[in-house]
């Protein structure tokens, strides 16, 4: 059984993984908005990547005989300068998703509650990915703006991301 301190943060952590879904999603509307269609692309995989992230900690709180509550979703932003902007405020937003993921352990490490502890290797692992993945977006954009057309070449690349969930793991 999950302690009510445990079951709190993995609430809070359902709400922000869809918050991070709901992020990616405006940055997908605003790229296309931009005619920044590859990008949209990028983001909208993303959203979808998100969405992932928080069922599967819904289905675990439940499989632990916890009460999934779902809380409201901040509203996100709306508005970014440019592709890079929008490419450094994913980073920055991943490596406070990090932090959210590394609290978590460190709580199952204190409760000793291993089964939470194991559970969340998988988000830290990912969020290794996530950061990498994210570095790579900032350092590309970087510089494709300073180049007449690289931007459109980046952005062609940018639209060959397809999401396809994790696999579910065996009983
Ligand atoms: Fe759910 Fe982008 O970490």
């Amino acid at each position: 059984m999950l302690s009510e301190q445990m079951l709190n943060m993995l609430n809070e952590q359902i709400n922000a993984e869809l918050y991070s879904a709901y992020m990616y999603q405006a940055m997908s509307a605003w790229a296309a908005d931009q005619d920044l269609k590859g990008l949209s692309n990028w983001m909208d995989c993303q959203a979808q990547e998100e969405v992932t992230h928080a069922r599967m900690i819904y289905e675990y709180v439940q499989e632990r005989g916890g009460r999934v509550l779902l809380a409201a979703i901040d509203g996100p932003p709306t508005d970014w300068d440019d592709a890079v902007a929008v490419a450094e405020n994913v980073l920055e937003h991943e490596q406070k998703v990090t932090g959210l993921i590394n609290g978590l352990v460190d709580q199952a490490i204190e409760e000793k509650d291993h089964a939470t502890r194991s559970f969340l290797d998988w988000f830290v692992d990912e969020q290794v990915e996530e950061e990498d993945s994210a570095n790579d977006l900032v350092a590309t954009l970087r510089l494709a703006s300073q180049s007449p057309g690289g931007m459109l070449m980046i952005d062609r690349e940018l639209a060959a991301r397809t999401y396809t969930p994790p696999a579910p793991e065996e009983d």
